[in-house]
């Protein structure tokens, strides 16, 4: 598969008036998508992680919203409000920190206030075709990331990446990995250092996957290897996702990240945070403020059918942690790349139209 061919892998799809979503859950052994027809049912794909990664969830949250419209598209005008408003609840309660989720949500909201004049099956149609037109630009905003991420790249260089930030966790193409992508669509040399990502195994289980499949270098290593490797020189840049940049710049991802922005400033490494508009929450002050996600214990003590910590210990689980924005090189945007990110640098980017 080319790099080109392989960004088609299709994370979620509209097929035969219902959602269809990658079960993640059971990749690589296994490649198949679940058919989803109501809000709830794709808050429970959302919780259970069959779908992950911010941009892919608001996707998902929006196609939620839609469903549930299309469901009750013979309701009367009376109940119909009520009834979407404990769809949008559901969905928001599904998981906290991506804010993806919540901006798709207003997005879909917006969207039926304005038409809440109409009749119900409009409303139902118009709600469809902005989930559409939300999967589709997210498509365009991770070209644009990209291209902008694409020329801070070395011909050549070794790039670690944590957690999955690619075209699994985005309607396509990816973020983190769409900066690879675009890298390598340029004709850049580029190989990926892919971390496991710890409990969940985002990395070792889906990007190792996806740059396999594309025939992109990558080489898996424990989270803790990390350090051992830049210290000998091996690591040229870190590229990551993000779930939630609050106002002043700090970075919420995957657990596990700001251990590897603390190593790459140790180590003179720029540090990118490939991060869509979307996920900068300009209504939180500073990463104090997102709410980090707390996941079951039974991630730490094992895998799947697998225990191996002692019966009776306590753990902890948080699902994400936060970079301060001094440790963050750059914010790579679809606007542009923002150099040690700030407020006033981010209140100007999210100004501008
Ligand atoms: O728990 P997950 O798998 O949803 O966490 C995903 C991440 O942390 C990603 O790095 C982030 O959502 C950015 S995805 C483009």
């Amino acid at each position: 598969m080319t790099s080109s061919q392989a960004t088609q892998v299709q994370t979620l799809r509209w097929c035969g008036g219902q959602l269809e979503m990658i079960d993640q859950r059971v990749l690589p052994a296994e490649f198949k998508y679940l058919r989803y027809d109501s809000a709830e049912a794709v808050a429970r794909g959302i919780r259970d992680m069959v779908v992950r990664g911010a941009p892919a969830i608001g996707c998902a949250a929006a196609y939620g919203v839609a469903l549930e419209a299309l469901r009750l598209r013979d309701a009367p005008a009376s109940q119909f409000a009520g009834l979407m408003e404990r769809a949008f609840e559901v969905l928001a309660a599904s998981r906290p920190t991506a804010v993806n989720l919540f901006w798709a949500l207003q997005r879909m909201r917006a969207r039926r206030d304005a038409l809440a004049a109409r009749p119900v099956a409009a409303q139902a149609d118009a709600l469809l075709a902005e989930a559409h037109e939300i999967l589709a630009e997210d498509i365009r905003v991770n070209r644009a990331m990209g291209e902008h991420g694409a020329a801070l790249l070395a011909d050549g260089a070794r790039v670690l990446t944590h957690c999955n930030a690619g075209a699994l966790a985005t309607a396509g193409h990816g973020t983190a990995l769409g900066v690879i992508r675009s890298a390598v669509e340029a004709g850049k040399r580029i190989s990926v250092i892919a971390d496991e990502t710890r409990p969940f195994l985002q990395g070792a289980r889906l990007t190792a996957w996806e740059m396999v499949q594309e025939r992109i270098p990558v080489t898996l290593i424990t989270d803790n290897m990390a350090g051992f490797l830049m210290s000998r020189g091996e690591i040229d840049a870190v590229v990551v996702g993000t779930d939630r940049v609050a106002a002043n710049g700090d970075v919420a991802n995957k657990i596990g990240t700001y251990m590897v922005a603390v190593l790459a400033q140790r180590h003179r490494i720029p540090f990118y945070v490939a991060c869509p508009i979307s996920t900068i929450d300009m209504s939180i002050a500073d990463g104090a403020a997102i709410p980090i996600e707390e996941r079951a214990p039974e991630e730490v003590t094992g895998f799947r059918d697998c225990r191996w910590a002692a019966d009776g210990v306590s753990v902890r689980n948080p699902a994400f942690d936060v970079t301060p924005a001094e440790l963050v090189t750059a914010l790579i945007t679809e606007r542009g790349v923002v150099r040690q990110p700030n407020r006033e640098r981010l209140a100007a980017l999210t100004a501008r139209r």
